[in-house]
């Protein structure tokens, strides 16, 4: 080995430690020294030009004649080669190809050249390495550095390149990547560290731990069985509940991506995607389209871009004897439209919508009225007509609400989509939307059912979502989908002055319902529990129907509730509506509103109990809120049977009578009115029929309003007091 290469052996006098005693005999003993290995001597010496070899394969990037480099030929100009070119006896030059070059430029023949030899070939590199590491490399020599380390060494480190090459190792990682990807570097399963070491080329993946103070373990087993480690990101070892739960919602959305429409009895799905994407993403086939029936953003700009695509969409997917509908609006941008559509579909006319509560007509030198928002109709085929006894038209104008806009500008009221598109399609018909927005036309289609299928795209995300959980709330008829709403702001904490004298701090008075969670998977459930009676001194009755029976069951639970601030929440909530109803409402209006939000992003719909414990009349209390709220779902159980029978409850808000051991006749009334009972049975099984009825399970989750009617739901006796009940509250089979 040549003699710079050489690593001295630490002298005695430098060594840390001192010789241990048992050596240090044997140390102070006269030891003839070793042998030396005769060692082959560098040279150093003059070689011409033709000593170099033709192929330099330590040569790792290009020449450059950069500002660095001239400023090497005039140095070796002046002051000739400091230090000498180092090279094998085969003429590869190890670290000089610049200097020879600049000498070459500057005319020499001669260069002085230091021979080195019986260097291995990992040595010839690493002498290369250390060289350039003194040098300022461009960010593409050291690219080619790291490039041509990994093709003559795979199964070196990264780390271990990426010091030879003065870089870090996520760049040589990249690089690997790219070259593994190109198959010029193979994918080795193991990689040799600086210390020789030997290690696997990826390190395990630790397996995510499912926390183990966990709520609900059991119920999300199942779910946290099915969690791909893979698709976790690597900070996520370590699992929540909310961490399964999202999973669990993550996995019911791609099941419902993934699984083929259902005719029955109507269908909508929405997808966030550029229109153009939808046919692949809805697995559209060509012609199967019955009605585009769409509402483009109001621009001329929008249609320059997209109106080409848009006709090329109606052209291959509309049926041969399909139509196109879209929204117009008042802008000036009508010629555009006709010259656009009209060059491939056949315009059959124009629809109005009146909305009657615009206060006056606005006229502009481009746009008419604001009272009238058009639609224009096109057909595939020349022979289309608006035929009255086909499709039932009686007029073209239609007279609705306001626009109701709440989450977008551009929302359409749902009503005269109804109205349109049970004139514009049969029963069974496809229908696309190809900007869907907030999914009105989901939600119309929805609400004609008849099998009609409605796929939409939106290209917004957040609309998208809105659209998501719009559809999925799958109002029934009469909610209005949107009213026009401004952000609230956050009311001040409550602070309630209780009756041992403390005063209590609600930050908040819906809190997330945990009730049944399982049934109620796939929505955002809140809850508004307050005292059942006049419990813990809040001066309020809430339960003016409560029986003895149901007072057993119910009251005896709250008495013996085991949760001190718990219960104290709940008697501030209740002392707060005694005494400051306005800031009550404030409080909960303001929250609905957040959660609505929050069920938006997650494209779930919102539903809301408002007596988890209580029975309020709160359509009669606060019908403001009903409205206020249209797509939230809320649901109560009651013992109040006008209430039930009521029929101007908002439409929004769903009641199941509750059976007691006093109100069989009142429970009949109600099942023949076509509405369902809650009866409370002793153990499992519940029956199959109860009253001649059919049972539906009331434990497998809380969402009421998705019960068929009329009917029985059969829920089990809970807690100690229910369970022991003797007035007949609890039915016994
Ligand atoms: C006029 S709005 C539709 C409003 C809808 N009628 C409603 O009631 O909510 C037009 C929508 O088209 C969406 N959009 C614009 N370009 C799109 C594209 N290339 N693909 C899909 N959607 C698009 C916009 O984000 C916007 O939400």
């Amino acid at each position: 080995m040549h003699r710079l290469a050489t690593t001295k052996s630490p002298s005695r006098r430098n060594s840390p430690e001192p010789p241990a005693k048992d050596q240090a005999d044997t140390l102070r003993k006269p030891v003839s020294p070793p042998e030396p290995k005769p060692r082959p001597e560098n040279r150093r010496n003059t070689r011409s030009r033709s000593f170099f070899a033709a192929e330099q394969p330590f040569k790792v990037y290009p020449d450059r004649d950069d500002e660095e480099y001239q400023s090497l030929c005039r140095q070796v100009a002046e002051h000739g080669l400091l230090r000498p070119l180092v090279c094998t006896p085969e003429g590869h030059i190890l670290s000089g190809h610049r200097r020879r070059r600049a000498l070459e430029h500057l005319g020499s023949t001669d260069y002085p050249v230091e021979i080195v030899v019986g260097l291995s070939e990992e040595q010839k590199w690493a002498r290369v390495h250390l060289e350039n590491r003194h040098r300022s490399l461009s960010t593409a020599e050291k690219q080619q550095l790291g490039r041509a380390e990994l093709l003559r060494n795979p199964n070196l480190s990264d780390r271990s390149i990426a010091d030879l090459v003065g870089t870090c190792k996520e760049t040589i990682a990249n690089y690997r990547r790219a070259l593994e990807a190109s198959g010029e570097v193979p994918r080795t399963d193991h990689r040799v560290a600086r210390n020789g070491q030997v290690h696997p080329a990826t390190k395990p993946r630790r397996l995510p731990v499912y926390h183990t103070r966990l709520n609900h373990a059991p119920r999300h087993a199942d779910t946290l069985s099915r969690i791909d480690p893979e698709k976790l990101p690597a900070s996520k070892i370590i699992l929540t509940n909310r961490d399964v739960v999202r999973a669990a919602h993550q996995e019911r959305r791609e099941a419902l991506a993934n699984s083929p429409l259902v005719r029955q009895p109507a269908d909508a799905r929405v997808y966030n995607c550029d229109f153009r994407s939808l046919a692949v993403r809805a697995k559209l086939q060509p012609g199967q389209v019955n009605l585009v029936w769409t509402d483009f953003p109001w621009s001329s700009e929008w249609l320059k871009k997209n109106g080409e695509a848009v006709v090329d969409f109606a052209i291959e997917y509309l049926a041969e004897d399909g139509a196109f509908a879209t929204y117009y609006g008042n802008c000036p941008w009508l010629p555009e439209l006709m010259a656009v559509l009209g060059k491939s579909l056949h315009y059959r006319g124009m629809l109005i919508n009146l909305n009657q509560s615009q206060k006056k007509d606005q006229f502009f030198i481009t746009k008419i009225a604001r009272k009238s928002r058009q639609i224009f109709v096109w057909s595939k085929s020349p022979g289309w007509t608006f035929d009255p006894n086909d499709l039932g038209f009686t007029t073209d104008v239609y007279t609705g609400d306001p626009a109701e806009k709440e989450a977008h500008d551009w929302a359409q009221p749902v009503g005269e989509s109804v109205h349109w598109l049970a004139r514009l399609s049969r029963p069974g018909d496809l229908i696309v939307d190809l900007c869907a927005g907030t999914g009105t036309g989901g939600v119309a289609v929805r609400r004609l059912g008849e099998g009609r299928l409605w796929v939409g795209s939106e290209v917004e995300e957040k609309t998208f979502r809105i659209a998501r959980s719009k559809i999925a709330a799958g109002l029934p008829d009469g909610v209005p989908m949107a009213v026009a709403r401004t952000p609230r702001r956050p009311p001040s904490p409550a602070l309630v002055q209780m009756p041992d004298g403390s005063t209590h701090r609600l930050e908040t008075l819906l809190s997330n319902a945990n009730y049944k969670q399982v049934k109620g998977q796939g929505y955002l459930s809140m809850g508004l529990t307050l005292t059942p009676r006049d419990s813990g001194g809040s001066g309020l009755h809430l339960c003016r129907h409560a029986t003895a029976g149901c007072g057993a069951a119910c009251f005896a639970g709250w008495d013996r509730l085991n949760w001190p601030n718990a219960k104290r929440a709940m008697i501030a909530r209740t002392l707060l509506l005694a005494r400051d109803p306005d800031h009550f409402r404030a409080m909960v209006a303001y929250e609905l509103q957040q959660a609505q939000q929050q069920a938006d992003e997650r494209g779930v719909p919102l539903v809301c109990r408002l007596n988890v414990v209580s029975d309020v009349p709160w359509e009669r209390e606060w019908p403001e809120l009903f409205a206020e709220y249209p797509r939230v779902r809320f649901m109560d159980y009651t013992k109040h049977v006008d209430r039930v029978l009521a029929t101007d409850r908002p439409a929004n808000y769903h009641l199941t009578f509750s059976r007691s051991e006093q109100n069989e006749a009142d429970c009949r009334r109600v099942l023949e009115a076509g509405r369902n009972v809650v009866v409370v049975f002793r153990r499992k099984p519940i029956p199959e029929t109860y009253w001649g009825y059919p049972v539906i399970d009331g434990d497998k989750d809380d969402l009421r309003f998705l019960d068929p009617s009329p009917a029985i739901v059969g829920v089990v006796a809970k807690g100690a007091g229910a369970r022991r009940d003797k007035t007949g509250f609890v039915v016994d089979l």
